[in-house]
This record gives C-alpha cells, structure tokens and sequence, in this order.
C-alpha cells in the first residue's frame, strides 16, 4: 500500500540551485579551526590538517565562510598576516572559555592561511568583516590587500607574505549578528553603518581586475527588524542602486533537546522546527521583495542547522553527530530546492567539530559525520535547475498545534536526468512512496537510486569507530509499466533516485 505520493513537474522550474547553497562556515570558535583544521599529528608542513582537509576536499563545497560569527565582531585581519612569530596573541572575546585549544587567538591561522585552505579544498571564500567593532577604513584595507593587483603598500604586503597573484575573494559580509554580538544595533543603525562600510567596500569593486565583489548585510529571524534594515538602507538617495546584493538570517534549532534523551514527540518537533526553516526564507524575502527584489538582493542563511544544549561556550560547542541531526539537514536543503529562486548561498554551522559540523576530529583521525553524508547525496542537485513536486504525504499532529509532513522530497533536472531527494520524517515507520515524473516514462534501466540511515537509529551517534556505517547504500525502486517508480524508505531515512 503506498503512503505517500510524489509527482516531479518537470517542466514547470523554479531556478538554477546555486552550489553556494550546500555551502559551510567555519569560525575561530573551539576545535574548528585549531586542531580541526589546523595543526596536529597529522598536519602537513604548512600546518593543514590533511585527513580534515582531504574530507572537505572530497566533498567539493562551495563556499565557505570564516572567521565567524561573534568572532568576526572582533577580529582585526592585520593580527593574523604577516610572519607568525611577530603576530600578537589576543583574547577570544566571544568564546574564551572553550576547550583548552583555545582559551585565547594565537592568529597562527590568519587570512593568508584561510585563503589557502580554500584553494586547497577548492573552495570560494567568504570574508565576514568586523563591523561590530572594527571601522570601514579596516574593511576595505582587507579588501585591498586580499585583491589589488596594483602597486600599493598593502597589495606589496600580500607579496612580501608570500602571495603574488590577487585571491579574488567575491563575497564579503559587512557584519555578523549586528543586533547581537555584532554591536547591539537597531535595525536603523546598522543600516547606516552598513552604508558607510559598503561606500568604501564597494569602491574597491572598481580597483579589481578578477571579480565583481558581493556585498552580504546581516539580517535577523526577526522579521520586522529586516523590514526596517531595508527601509533605511534603501532610503533616497541611493535606492535600489546601493551596493547589497545579499540579506541573511541564522537559523538553529534544536536548543531544547538532547537527542540521546529525547522521545519520539520531541524527535517530530525538532523536525518541525528546521523546516520552519521554510517560513523564514519566506519572510525575509518578503521584506527584501518590499523595497527592492529578491532577484537583485539574494537571501542568504548563513548560519544553520541543530544546536542542542550540550553545545555550550565551555566545550567548544561541541555536540554528538546523529543520524537524527542529518535527517533534519536533508529536510532544509530540500526547502532550499524549493526556494532557488531566491535563496543565493546557505553556509551550516560548522564545518569541523563545532555543533552540527560535517568532519569531527581527535588527535588522531578525522571522520565524516552523518551529515556529510546528506551533502554526498545532494550533490547532484547543485547547479540544476530545480523543478516543483507535489507530495501528498501523511503527516502527524504534534501537541502544540502544528502538523510534520512524514515525507519531503525535492527535485532538479539538467540536461541528461532527472536528481529527486527523499526524506522520511517518520522515526519509527517506514513510508512507500510512489514517485513519477511528469512527461515521462521511464525503464528499468534508466532508473538507479541510494538511501541513507537504513539501519540506524535516529539517536545513533558516530564515532571514530562507527563512522564508515554511515555511507549510502543502494536504494531498490521498482519501475511500473507506466513508468511510476515505488520504494520504501525504513524510518528516518534520506534517499535520492536519479532518472536519465
Ligand atoms: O555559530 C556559533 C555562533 O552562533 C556564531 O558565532 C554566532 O554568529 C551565532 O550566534
């Protein structure tokens, strides 16, 4: 008996899936940069982790951002370039009291070495300059020295730290939670300060030779507060012409629940709040859509994922990895399918070790969590064109009043088949699920599909022991003679069916 129905419409698309979409973020915060990503038993001479880096490398993102969050509040880029030993040792004002890797910023891993690492792993760079306590001038110096090819101090700088040629780094982000940790501002304050941090940002776009920078403003999951960033910040005279090409929100959920203790009806609103996810990129593209258009000024969530409470200040916000948090991830990336046509970048919280990060590290190895599972699998959809679904699916009525869908699923195409993700929401029943695609009939032969978590629990947690479990395996779909697929998916489940 089936339980739930999905028709890809083929041709009715939504937009090209940015890759930058399954992008990552990684800030000097706990184990992520130091002993993550940089210096250990295994580190290369320059001081890379390489099993850390040939994981992330592997898995080809997109995009990934650094140096924080609250980090970047507070960072000053000229501590952390030029040669190591004359570099100043500073407090870690947001995350001090972390594990004992980081009690305070050595500024061993500075700009030079980040762009490295993103040319090493074959990545973009996302700067986030501090806007919280920083000024203009310090940003658009970054800039400078990061991309000039002229004959300036800070362009001969980059050269004498051992960089000829410009990095090109295209985004930068002029503040990070600028109502929080970032400043504390009104919504009309930050717009101003963003106005003076993107006249003198954006000028350096005319000394570039490679690239056209992207200009990122911080949002808030606040609605009302992005309404009023934009009002202001769009306000005569400059209009929609002032340099924004992107507005973001963070969104974490998960903070009441501890995986390992948790009950099925926790498991669903946990579920139920990542794809409130959804109602959140709605909103503020709406508040974009007010005064300007979500196809000039893109969103960009660029924190997310679970954040459960054993992740706190004091251990580095570390958390276990569990198939449960993976589950949640594939359900928002679905959204974001969804939703290409205005969501132009996420980045998930964090890249190594901290909260829902897709490698963990000990002293000696680094292993993918199940969550870089879920990218693997959702890899084929990036640079598609993503095409509607209608899922008629069985949900369940949680105790405050709203309803999980059971089955979620997303879709794209490209020019030679068709990549359709599946998850099944439902943590203790498996879900048949019918699947055609509109305006085609396919055999046997054309059809293959994978599946993710079959045997594991919801709460199983990966360890350095456990972690090749995690893999995908192959999904069996039976093909009718119309061409309607049909498979099962066991429970808490991410699959993906790809049709030439
Ligand atoms: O990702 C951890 C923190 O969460 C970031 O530093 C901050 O931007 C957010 O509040």
């Amino acid at each position: 008996m089936t339980d739930a129905r999905v028709t890809v419409h083929t041709e009715a698309t939504i937009d090209r899936i940015a890759p930058e979409v399954h992008g990552h973020f990684a800030e000097h915060l706990g184990r992520c940069i130091y002993g993550g990503i940089w210096h250990s038993d295994s580190s290369d001479e320059e001081g890379f982790r390489e099993d850390t880096l040939e994981l992330l490398a592997d898995l080809e993102l997109p995009v990934l951002r650094w140096p924080g969050g609250c980090f970047a509040d507070d960072y000053h880029w000229e501590d952390g370039v030029g040669p190591q030993e004359d570099r100043p040792r500073r407090r870690n004002l947001f995350w001090a009291q972390g594990p004992e890797e980081t009690p305070e910023e050595s500024n061993a891993f500075g700009t030079d070495e980040f762009l490295e690492y993103c040319e090493r792993i074959g990545t973009e760079p996302y700067l986030a300059a501090n806007v919280g306590s920083g000024d203009p001038q310090e940003a658009a110096n970054w800039v400078e020295y990061c991309n000039y090819e002229g004959d300036t101090e800070l362009a001969d700088r980059r050269r004498e730290n051992g960089r000829e040629d410009s990095y090109g780094v295209k985004y930068w982000g002029l503040g990070n939670e600028n109502w929080g940790c970032g400043g504390r501002m009104t919504p009309e304050q930050y717009a101003r300060e963003y106005r003076r941090y993107a006249t003198y940002v954006g000028t350096m776009d005319n000394l570039l030779v490679e690239e056209d920078l992207e200009l990122i403003a911080c949002g808030f999951e606040g609605h009302e507060w992005n309404r009023r960033f934009m009002e202001e910040v769009a306000g005569a005279p400059w209009g929609t012409e002032f340099p924004l090409d992107h507005l973001t929100l963070h969104h974490y959920y998960g903070q009441g629940m501890t995986v390992s203790e948790a009950d099925d009806e926790q498991y669903d609103r946990f579920l139920a709040d990542a794809l409130e996810t959804e109602d959140h990129i709605e909103r503020i593209a709406a508040a974009i859509n007010a005064v300007a258009t979500t196809r000039d000024i893109g969103v960009i969530i660029d924190e997310w994922g679970s954040w459960h409470p054993e992740a706190t200040a004091d251990n580095g916000l570390e958390q276990p990895g569990t198939v449960l948090d993976a589950l949640s991830a594939a359900s928002v990336l679905d959204i974001f399918n969804d939703h290409s046509d205005v969501v132009t970048m996420t980045n998930i919280a964090q890249t190594v070790n901290v909260l829902q990060c897709l490698v963990e590290t000990d002293e000696d190895d680094a292993w993918a969590r199940p969550t870089y599972h879920v990218f693997d699998l959702y890899a084929p959809h990036k640079g598609n064109e993503a095409v509607q679904t209608s899922v008629s699916t069985p949900s369940r009525e949680l105790e405050d009043d709203r309803e999980l869908p059971l089955v979620g699923s997303s879709a794209s195409v490209d020019a030679d088949e068709a990549y359709v993700t599946l998850t099944n929401l439902d943590c203790h029943s498996s879900q048949t699920v019918e699947l055609s695609l509109e305006g085609t009939e396919p055999a046997e032969e054309d059809v293959s599909g994978e599946i993710l978590f079959a045997d594991q629990e919801p709460d199983l947690e990966v360890t350095a022991d456990n972690a090749a479990e995690f893999g995908a395996e192959q999904l069996a779909v039976s093909v009718d003679t119309d061409g309607t697929l049909t498979t099962e998916l066991p429970p808490s489940t991410v699959a993906a069916v790809s049709i030439d």
